[in-house]
């Protein structure tokens, strides 16, 4: 009989980055980030992360939560700019030192620390010389790495090395919607690439540095559907879907730049430098899917080379979250068949995965329903796909606190646990009881 459990082994944890929590932006010996620059932009007006949840802070109370949550992983990410607050040269003592703590406390609590090693926030001195799109940003990338894993390597076993690069070089260069709000496809390829080549670097570097590592990197994946069954449309699905979720990841695994799906991606051979080609794969120990929400493509006209564009959730009349994009759990689970589809691939974690609400706290609670509601369905698919013999093992969710996220502020709510901003106040909200408990039973039913 097929068993109806999560296996024993199944690793439960929760996630965070760096900008997005710690605060302290310019204390404590850290440099700025593009993060920083880009908030502080007066044409930016959703806020910024200068204390966001005051994780320098509040680590402690917040590793004790996820202890008291139940859950067996807490994954962190390391700013950059607070351990070399200029990117590269004089190290920050204070910086190295605190995530010395958070990962001290973390292991006293019996929490596996898992490290992420760029979730984003660039240093803004990098980013002066032109940050992902100069080549010279594999040697920057190397000395960070290099330092981190010697410094850390003992005491922490998982590493991750680039959260979502689709996010970063998408959004941050070529739409200019996220730091550091560069545009168009002079940027776009060049960060595109040297991240590429970055995201492996960096696994073999964890490889050399730490012993019985277990090596990972993430990415964004959207489920992506046609428009309608028009064959152009239909194209157009298939130019997104190998944007959205194959770009980054089939170089990794050996098979380059999916240049099939639209002969547009040749361009970027022109930033490619003889001997790249075998230095884009990496054997990573683990791929970590990301997974939020889906995607419904149409052809059109612009931009072009893609020739794509998005239907917007609103106007599908479909479940949307805060952030006006579909709620679609199944979408997890055809996620997750496709990646399975790649014989490289060993093993996959969901190293995020979660839903934006904006949710209340009222009379001291937060009756979030809908976020457990998303929660037991992305369960019971990870369920199906572990029955269906898919490598899963482990669920992480995003995330711990509501935080600032990004672009949109502090407005859409993501955590398991309420954050009053102004007080800095945490109430953990029905989604996180109900969660406690669902994994107080272990070999738990769903
Ligand atoms: C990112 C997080 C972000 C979350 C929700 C993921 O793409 O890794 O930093 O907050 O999505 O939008």
């Amino acid at each position: 009989m097929k068993s109806k459990q999560f296996p024993k082994q199944f690793k439960w944890g929760v996630t965070i980055s760096s900008y997005q929590n710690e605060g302290a932006y310019n204390s404590h010996g850290k440099g700025p980030s593009i993060w920083d620059t880009f908030t502080h932009k007066t044409s930016f007006k959703k806020g910024n992360g200068n204390t966001a949840t005051d994780f320098y802070s509040n680590y402690k109370a917040d590793i004790a939560h996820v202890k008291a949550l139940n859950l067996d992983c807490f994954r962190f990410s390391l700013s950059w700019s607070r351990i070399f607050p200029l990117g590269v040269g004089d190290v920050n003592a204070e910086g190295v030192k605190f995530y010395h703590d958070v990962i001290d406390y973390a292991l006293e609590l019996g929490i596996e620390p898992w490290v992420t090693l760029y979730h984003w926030d660039l240093p803004q001195a990098l980013q002066d010389q032109g940050g992902w799109t100069n080549r010279n940003i594999l040697h920057w990338f190397e000395t960070y790495v290099e330092f981190c894993t010697k410094e850390y390597g003992l005491k922490v076993k998982t590493w991750i090395i680039l959260n979502e690069p689709m996010s970063f070089v998408g959004l941050g260069y070529y739409m200019g919607m996220h730091a550091p709000g560069k545009k168009g496809v002079s940027n776009f390829l060049p960060a595109a690439h040297h991240a590429a080549l970055c995201q492996s670097l960096g696994g073999r570097i964890v490889r050399k540095n730490v012993e019985k590592a277990s090596i990972g990197t993430t990415f964004s994946c959207s489920y992506v559907r046609p428009f309608n069954r028009r064959v152009i449309h239909k194209h157009a699905a298939v130019r997104v879907d190998a944007l959205l979720n194959r770009f980054f990841l089939e170089p990794a695994l050996g098979m380059g730049y999916p240049t099939d799906a639209f002969a547009g991606l040749n361009f970027m051979s022109k930033y490619m430098k003889p001997g790249d080609e075998e230095l884009l794969p990496f054997d990573f120990d683990f791929i970590g899917v990301q997974y939020y929400f889906k995607v419904v493509a149409k052809f059109s006209l612009l931009p072009p080379i893609l020739f794509a564009t998005e239907v917007p959730a609103e106007k599908r009349d479909v479940k949307i979250n805060a952030m006006n994009l579909e709620i679609y759990p199944k979408g997890l689970y055809k996620m997750l068949e496709k990646f399975n589809a790649y014989p490289q691939i060993k093993s996959i974690y969901i190293t995020e995965s979660g839903v934006c609400f904006e949710d209340e706290l009222i009379d001291g609670k937060v009756n979030d329903k809908n976020r457990i509601n998303y929660f037991k369905k992305t369960f019971k698919y990870t369920l199906k796909a572990i029955e269906n013999n898919m490598p899963i093992k482990g669920y992480f969710i995003w995330t711990l606190v509501d935080n600032f996220e990004w672009a949109e502020g502090i407005k859409p709510r993501f955590g398991i646990i309420h954050n009053d901003f102004s007080t800095q106040k945490r109430t953990i909200k029905k989604s996180g009881l109900w969660l406690k408990r669902f994994l107080s039973k272990r070999n738990n039913k769903i």
